[in-house]
């Protein structure tokens, strides 16, 4: 069972798939990357925010494994601007006491992009505040296939025995593998589904969909997403009676 107790207030892991920029730039006649770069400010909002608010963990989906089928010259843009966001930002971040972490499969992305994530890592892993978590070139599918391909491995190796795989071994092998459980998904920009993301982490979280188009996305969608969850009754397969017990 998740180590998260029930009926917790403040969720300590929130995730956020960042969607609908595209669609605030078309509803202004502009290119679809404006609407990226105004995503941009609104990222910089929640982070702040989750920093203050106490959160321990937040991991936001910059770009999914199958971003890629997207026009070239969105995807370069969308690099461009990555690189540009943690050139600017890792000061903020730092003197903040965030500490930072990249999850995906970084092996597509360029040299100079990888090089600058490290970089950032390494800048602000002796922090021991928010831990943001940037998700790039992610997708569930590919983190569950890569914990089940290093497990394999290790097997092999002599490390790990089959007997000795349970869902706990397995969520230590996925890309998460010790932060906190996954309390809640935020969606913005209207779509209701998944894409792919944390397949496996979403098992026990809760799932808050929004409207709101990212770069719209400011202080009181959070706290209204927040104030969602706090009403939440997490019973992870037991009666509502049992969960209040649990909790008492
Ligand atoms: C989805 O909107 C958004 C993305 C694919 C990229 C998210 C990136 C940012 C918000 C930039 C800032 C991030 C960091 C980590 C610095 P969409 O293009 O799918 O919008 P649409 O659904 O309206 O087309």
């Amino acid at each position: 069972m998740p180590s998260q107790p029930y009926n917790s207030l403040r969720p300590r892991h929130v995730a956020i798939i960042m969607d609908g920029n595209g669609r605030w730039a078309q509803k202004r006649k502009r290119p679809r990357t404006f609407g990226h770069q105004a995503g941009v400010k609104a990222t910089r909002m929640v982070v702040e925010n989750c920093a203050r608010r106490g959160i321990d963990v937040l991991t936001l989906f910059a770009f999914s494994s199958e971003n890629w089928q997207r026009p070239s010259q969105e995807v370069n843009r969308l690099m461009d601007l990555f690189m540009r966001a943690l050139d600017k930002e890792v000061d903020v971040l730092d003197n903040n006491n965030i500490q930072l972490h990249f999850i995906g499969d970084h092996t597509a992305l360029s040299n100079e992009l990888q090089c600058q994530m490290e970089t950032v890592q390494q800048r602000t892993a002796c922090n021991d505040g928010l831990k943001l978590i940037i998700a790039m070139n992610y997708g569930g599918r590919w983190d569950i296939v890569e914990a089940s391909r290093n497990m394999a491995r290790d097997i092999q190796l002599g490390r790990l025995q089959p007997a000795q795989i349970d869902e706990s071994i397995m969520s230590r092998y996925c890309q998460l593998g010790d932060f906190a459980d996954l309390d809640l998904i935020i969606r913005t920009g209207g779509e209701k589904r998944v894409s792919n993301f944390l397949l496996w982490q979403l098992a026990y979280s809760e799932l808050f969909f929004t409207d709101t188009l990212w770069p719209d996305f400011d202080e009181t969608d959070l706290d209204t997403a927040l104030n969602s969850y706090a009403k939440r009754q997490r019973r992870y397969g037991c009666t509502g009676s049992q969960a209040i017990a649990n909790n008492a």
